[in-house]
């Protein structure tokens, strides 16, 4: 099992380091983000705004702890990603939900199926960004959306120090107290350092054809839900 991915993210460390810590992961979440990620969550269903018979892609879904927001409104909701050990303990939790493996940058669907397709703290850990927001638009119908929740840069520049410090010095020993693989919290602390910033990401989604692209700042921009969408057939 790889325990601690690198900043090249390739696939098979990034899927082995996530088999290692399905166990016990969504707790620290919970820990680690103050509980803050249902709040966050909240407001990814609010932006997806799935509706009824909707069909939504949850991709990099985990054990789907990201998707169930959006099955609440009657939307048919499918979670994805490539970490088996993650989809086997989302199946034994929701076992109703239709859990698939793939990758994000060759998703196993069709053309133009999803109404949404949502991606909730997984974009960061692809190894080709452009190519999962060239795959998410593809199995997008026209006039279809997009949302992205990533973590990003805090906007106010003393909070943001204080913040990267968190990151940096009290996350793992954090980690280290609660989760079954704590190198892989210092994977995550090094790769929200090194991820684009919101205006960075924005362009990333434009330059993969997303039209009327925009984002919100959550938690002082701890967080970045970006929006898109692909534009309708003429
Ligand atoms: C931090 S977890 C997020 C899980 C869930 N979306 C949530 O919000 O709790 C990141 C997920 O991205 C998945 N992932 C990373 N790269 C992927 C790829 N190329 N294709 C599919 N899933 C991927 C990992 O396996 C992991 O389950």
């Amino acid at each position: 099992m790889t325990t601690r991915a690198s900043l090249d993210k390739q696939p098979q460390e990034v899927a082995s380091m996530f088999d290692g810590v399905a166990k016990r992961y969504d707790l620290t979440n919970d820990i680690l983000s103050f509980g803050q990620d249902r709040a966050w969550r909240a407001e990814v269903a609010k932006a997806v705004d799935a509706r009824p018979a909707q069909k939504v892609l949850d991709l990099a879904a985990g054990t789907a702890t990201s998707s169930l927001p959006f099955t609440r409104t009657g939307a048919y909701v499918v979670p994805c990603d490539f970490s088996l050990g993650m989809l086997r303990v989302g199946k034994q939790r929701h076992g109703w939900l239709p859990f698939t493996a793939g990758d994000a940058t060759r998703l196993p669907f069709r053309d133009d199926v999803f109404d949404a397709v949502t991606i909730s703290f997984g974009l960061r850990n692809v190894s080709d960004t452009p190519a999962a927001l060239r795959e998410l638009y593809r199995v997008t119908k026209p006039g279809g959306r997009v949302v992205i929740c990533e973590f990003s840069s805090p906007t106010w520049a003393p909070f943001r120090t204080v913040y990267t410090e968190y990151l940096m010095r009290a996350l793992p020993p954090v980690a280290r107290a609660v989760s079954s693989n704590p190198d892989a919290y210092v994977y995550l602390a090094e790769s929200i350092r090194d991820w684009p910033d919101q205006p960075a990401l924005a362009s990333l989604l434009q330059d993969a054809g997303w039209s009327k692209v925009a984002w919100r700042n959550l938690t002082g921009g701890i967080v970045a839900l970006h929006r898109g969408f692909k534009p309708q057939e003429r």
